[in-house]
């Protein structure tokens, strides 16, 4: 029988194209998107959608229960910089949405669980570059630390309740169809809207703050290919390591200018540069590649070649 899956927050960046894939996968019908409100109006139109407040148990177990639902994603969350300036919706949203959903896997009212858990797991203690697998986890940021915790409570629900929790620490993700929201690493998407808009961009992180980044086809076909392991393979039900590529502002700036020679990038570091510098510049992601054969497609020039050509044709209809 094909899965019946639940995607809660699939307006958002990485929502919108999981949607699109697993609907790929698994049929249009048997993929019920949910988001707080109608913002993505292409998304809410495309097929099954319900408005749905991740807070709400009762909502997402009555979901779930309607549509016979078996796996759920679970991608709503407030991201780095919003934490930082509404510490209490972050530390709501983000744990009890993860309760709720675990909750359901552990009485058995769903089977399968996806949670994404980031690089914020990370702190300015932790070794910056190749950064392993398991290593010193102090968060300085309120999203950071909702992700630890949020790791915690999967590897104590898959230890003590057998729930099949899946979880990976995404790095920046780079997009072009939903824009992201509220993220330290969103200078890496925008920097490509305003070189088509405008020729131009002005980073809020400095030129070489390199960070860890993946383009979105890698970043779905990881969060596709870790729900499809064989759970014996899964040796971590905390959060797996991922990396593809790792760059600075400058040196996206220089692969944008490769194409646009000629492109201008100023800087002026806002508070989100703290955040930047307190995470990694790179990621050793080795047991994600053992475990499940994990590997990337796209380095940061064929990123830049996709990026560019896509948001021209965006602007331009
Ligand atoms: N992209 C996220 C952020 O910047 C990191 O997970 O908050």
């Amino acid at each position: 029988m094909s899965s019946k899956i639940l995607i809660i927050g699939a307006c958002g960046q990485i929502g919108t194209e999981l949607t699109i894939k697993l609907r790929e996968i698994h049929g249009v019908d048997n993929v019920i998107a949910s988001d707080i409100n109608t913002r993505n109006l292409d998304l809410v139109n495309a097929g099954p959608f319900v408005i749905l407040d991740a807070k709400n148990f009762n909502a997402i177990k009555d979901c779930c229960i309607n549509h016979k639902i078996d796996t759920v994603y679970l991608m709503a969350a407030l991201l780095s910089a919003t934490g930082e300036k509404y510490p209490m919706e972050a530390w709501d949203l983000n744990m009890n949405s993860l309760f709720h959903v675990l909750n359901l896997a552990k009485s058995k009212q769903i089977k399968k669980v996806f949670w994404p858990s980031s690089i914020a797991v990370f702190g300015p203690s932790t070794p910056r570059t190749q950064t392993p697998q398991h290593t010193i986890c102090e968060p300085t940021t309120v999203y950071g630390i909702t992700k630890q915790v949020g790791e915690r409570w999967c590897e104590y629900y898959h230890e003590k309740y057998g729930v099949d929790v899946r979880s990976i620490r995404y790095p920046g993700i780079i997009s072009h169809k939903a824009m992201p929201g509220g993220g330290t690493t969103d200078y890496a998407v925008e920097i490509y809207h305003e070189a088509i808009k405008e020729g131009k961009y002005e980073s809020f992180l400095s030129e070489n703050t390199h960070l860890p980044m993946m383009f979105m086809d890698d970043a779905i076909k990881a969060t596709t290919e870790i729900m499809a392991a064989n759970s014996e393979h899964l040796s971590i039900r905390s959060s797996y390591n991922l990396s593809a590529i790792s760059f600075s502002p400058k040196e996206i700036a220089e692969s944008i200018q490769a194409e646009m020679p000629n492109f201008k990038i100023t800087f002026k570091p806002d508070f989100r540069q703290a955040i930047a510098d307190s995470w990694p510049s790179s990621i050793d992601d080795s047991v994600a590649r053992k475990d499940w054969n994990w590997s990337h497609d796209f380095n940061l020039h064929t990123m830049t070649k996709v990026m560019l050509r896509e948001l021209a044709k965006t602007y331009k209809s």
